[in-house]
C-alpha cells in the first residue's frame, strides 16, 4: 500500500474523508501521517481518534528550514504521497522538488481560476455562476500543477456563500479521496 501524509492547517473535513477511504478494505493505499502548521487546529483531534499518528511543525521565520523540517518528518515515516488537504501555507520550490509527482492538492475553484487563500469569495465577488473544486498536482507554483480531477457546480439564484461553500465541499469529500486512490494506482503502476 501506498504510505500517504495528509497535511492541514484547520477543521480537517477533507483529511476525515481521506482516512475513511483508505481504511476501506479494496483500499491501495494507507494514512499514516496528519501533520498540521498550527498546534491547535482541530483535524489533529479527529486524526488522533483514528489512532493515525500526528505532528505540528509550526511557522519559522525561515520558511525554507522550516520545510526541511517537514521534509524530514515525512521522510521518517517513509511518506510516498502528500495530500494537501486546506494546508494553507505555501511551500517552497526546495520542499516540492523532494517530492516530484508526490504531492497532490485540493483547492476550491475551477482552476485556473481564482487561485489562492479566498477563491469562493472572489469567485463569487467576480459574479461566477459556476464554481467548483479542482485537484491537482502540486509544482512551485501556487495552486498550479497537472490536474487530476474537476467538477463544477452551478450557483443558483437562492444560493449564499454559505450554502455555496456546504455545495463544494461535498464534491470536494468524493472528488479528493479519488484523487488519492488515483495517484496511487498510478505510484503502484510505476507510471509516475
Ligand atoms: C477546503 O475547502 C480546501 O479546498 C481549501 O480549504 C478547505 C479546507 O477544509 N483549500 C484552499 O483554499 C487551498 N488554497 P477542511 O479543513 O475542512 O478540509
Amino acid at each position: 500500500k501506498v504510505r500517504v501524509a495528509v497535511l492541514i492547517s484547520g477543521t480537517g473535513s477533507n483529511m476525515r474523508k481521506l482516512i475513511e477511504r483508505a481504511e476501506q478494505t479494496d483500499s491501495n493505499c494507507e494514512v499514516v501521517l496528519v501533520v498540521s502548521n498550527k498546534p491547535d487546529a482541530l483535524g489533529l483531534e479527529i486524526a488522533r481518534s483514528f489512532n493515525t499518528a500526528t505532528r505540528v511543525n509550526p511557522h519559522t521565520s525561515d520558511r525554507i528550514s522550516g520545510d526541511l523540517k517537514l521534509v524530514k518528518i515525512l521522510q521518517d515515516f517513509g511518506v510516498e504521497l502528500i495530500c494537501l488537504a486546506g494546508y494553507m501555507r505555501i511551500l517552497s520550490g526546495e520542499f516540492v522538488k523532494h517530492f516530484p509527482s508526490r504531492i497532490i492538492n485540493i483547492h476550491p475553484s475551477l482552476l485556473p481560476a481564482f487561485k489562492g487563500a479566498h477563491a469562493l469569495q472572489d469567485a463569487l465577488e467576480f459574479g461566477v455562476k459556476v464554481v467548483g473544486c479542482t485537484s491537482h498536482f502540486v509544482d512551485e507554483l501556487i495552486d498550479h500543477g497537472p490536474i487530476i480531477y474537476q467538477k463544477s457546480i452551478e450557483v443558483e439564484e437562492s444560493d449564499n456563500i454559505e450554502t455555496i461553500r456546504a455545495k463544494i465541499q461535498k464534491a470536494e469529500h468524493i472528488l479528493f479521496p479519488n484523487s488519492m486512490i488515483e495517484v496511487a494506482k498510478r505510484i503502484l503502476n510505476k507510471e509516475i
